[in-house]
């Protein structure tokens, strides 16, 4: 079991829009596809998918459990809502989507409501998002080391996340890391541009091709279909050691996602 290396994002896209997206990822070459119950287009992303002649074996499927479904008796019923959105009888991974303390649901609860729902067949893989050091340490004692398959969090060269990462390295988890071009942010750098012309890339390529380089998984989205073809090509660009010292130091500490009541106290 691993986790694919590149996906399509689907955050903030609905209706027709995300069916075109997925369509177009699906028809240039992505198999694995990022949803979750908050951004109301699991039903979009089923049709997508089913209209796309893709099978179902050769798709990677990961959606993330709402924080109003991590109780007990909620968070499988929620995923099987989820995966009859979805039109199949399983993902291949399940995420916590953020880990909201104090939402009055313990963590283990949720932890052991995940690992039930990994049993019961309904997710391949089960993974935590948004979670810092103190909580992701708090999760594996919970479900067993080995178990968790990545943590999902605000990765890009603005924000490198070098602590959290680390620890992840070592406890063996995959790091996905989401908005790596900080939601466009990025593509404007003039650093990253320099490194793109050397190498005759876009500077969405560089900054992919530096988050694959460093072992991490990516799930850029995008609403055009050249802009779907042209990351993927991320995975033929080799970026060498002088390149990634220069993204290296982009750090900034530049979180663009901070919800208040979900998030943990960051690393
Ligand atoms: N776990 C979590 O809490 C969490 C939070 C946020 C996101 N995510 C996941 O991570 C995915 C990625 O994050 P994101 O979609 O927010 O941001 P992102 O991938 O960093 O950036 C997407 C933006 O970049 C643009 N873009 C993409 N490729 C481009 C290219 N080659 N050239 C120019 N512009 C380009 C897109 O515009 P166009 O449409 O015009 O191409 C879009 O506006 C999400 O879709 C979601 O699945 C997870």
């Amino acid at each position: 079991m691993s986790i694919p290396s590149f996906g399509v994002g689907t955050f903030r896209l609905t209706g027709q829009t995300v069916i075109d997206s997925v369509r177009n990822a699906l028809d240039v070459g992505y198999r694995a596809v990022d949803t979750a119950q908050i951004y109301g287009n699991e039903a979009e992303v089923g049709q997508a998918i089913a209209q796309s002649g893709v099978q179902r074996a050769d798709l990677f499927l990961t959606t993330k459990i709402w924080t109003d479904n991590y109780a007990g008796n909620k968070l499988a019923p929620s995923l099987r809502a989820s995966l009859e959105k979805l039109r199949t009888d399983y993902v291949d991974l399940t995420l916590i989507h953020w880990p909201a303390p104090g939402n009055g649901v313990e963590l283990g609860e949720t932890m052991a409501a995940l690992a039930e729902a990994k049993a019961l067949g309904l997710t391949r893989q089960i993974g935590i998002s948004n979670f810092n050091i103190a909580l992701t340490k708090e999760a594996i004692a919970m479900v067993g080391k080995g178990e968790i398959a990545t943590n999902q969090i605000e990765l890009s060269p603005y924000l490198q996340n070098r602590k959290l990462t680390a620890f992840l390295k070592e406890q063996g988890i995959t790091v996905t890391s989401y908005m790596t071009l900080a939601y466009g942010k990025v593509l404007k750098d003039p650093v990253l541009a320099a490194i793109a012309a050397k190498h005759d890339a876009t500077v969405a390529q560089v900054a992919l091709a530096w988050a694959l380089q460093l072992g991490y998984a990516v799930i850029p989205s995008s609403t055009r279909r050249e802009n779907l073809a042209s990351n993927l090509l991320a995975r033929d660009l080799a970026l060498d050691a002088d390149d990634m010292a220069r993204i290296a130091a982009l750090e900034r500490n530049g979180r663009e996602v901070d919800p208040q009541g979900l998030a943990p106290e960051w690393d």
